[in-house]
């Protein structure tokens, strides 16, 4: 694909029914509810466009995408949440949250509070966060999910840049349309299972998934607060 669309074009085409940009920055959330009915393939194809622009290191665009919907979805649901209950993880890239420290450990614990409680699940309550943290191998009843992966190179991090500026590209060409998704590193705890249940070459490794569709404007995390530090914590000017 030579893609020649240039700002001008961009601005010409914006009779389209997508979201102005600052409207969709704003409309992206992480869904953790949807609905079962399926995206338009037309819009999937769409959703696909937009993320292959998305800028890389050298151009190498060393996303490896696999779309999973309908009865395979189910089937690899299904494999999650035993492989899930079972405690037999295969993750190719480690993930281990008792290493934020400071104020990253802070934002994770405000993160996990708010979470439980608007799920109604008590600190206490094993079962429960149980519950809810396997809604994650559900793909929290999205039709869809995308699993991301990559070539490895050298130490991995530059690659896995590349695939986060896909994953946002991704999310954000979703909530332009009016649809929603979740990134989900969770996913990526299953990455040899998944390999194995998809066909999927060992020279890819897994870094995280997006379950996508219809946001349930009936889940209980629809309509969350967003938290985030001020500017001033995040970004320093020299002049
Ligand atoms: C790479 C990545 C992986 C994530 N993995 C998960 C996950 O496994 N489960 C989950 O519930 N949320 C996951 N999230 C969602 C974050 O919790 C969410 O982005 C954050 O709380 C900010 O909320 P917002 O996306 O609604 O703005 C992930 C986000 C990112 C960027």
């Amino acid at each position: 694909m030579a893609d020649m669309t240039t700002h001008r074009d961009t601005r010409a085409d914006a009779a389209d029914n997508t979201l102005s940009f600052q409207e969709t920055v704003r409309a992206r959330r992480s869904y953790r509810g949807f609905l079962s009915q399926p995206l338009p393939d037309a819009l999937i194809a769409e959703v696909l466009q937009d993320a292959q622009l998305a800028p890389s290191n050298c151009n190498t665009q060393p996303w490896n995408v696999h779309i999973v919907s309908g009865a395979k979805r189910d089937e690899l649901s299904r494999i999650l949440m035993a492989k899930s209950e079972a405690g037999q993880t295969s993750p190719d890239f480690s993930f281990d949250m008792s290493e934020f420290y400071g104020c990253y450990g802070e934002r994770k614990d405000a993160h996990s509070k708010a979470y439980y409680e608007i799920e109604n699940v008590m600190r206490d309550d094993a079962e429960g966060r149980r519950r809810v943290a396997s809604r994650n191998y559900t793909f929290f009843n999205a039709p869809h999910v995308a699993l991301l992966f990559m070539p490895s190179f050298g130490d991995n991090v530059r690659t896995a840049g590349d695939i986060g500026m896909y994953g946002q590209t991704f999310l954000l060409s979703l909530a332009a349309r009016g649809v929603g998704g979740i990134p989900l590193t969770s996913l990526g705890q299953f990455a040899e299972t998944i390999r194995e249940v998809l066909g999927i070459s060992a020279k890819f490794k897994m870094l995280f998934g997006i379950a996508f569709g219809y946001p349930d404007e009936a889940a209980p995390s629809y309509r969350r607060p967003r938290a985030r530090a001020d500017i001033g914590e995040s970004v320093t000017f020299h002049t």
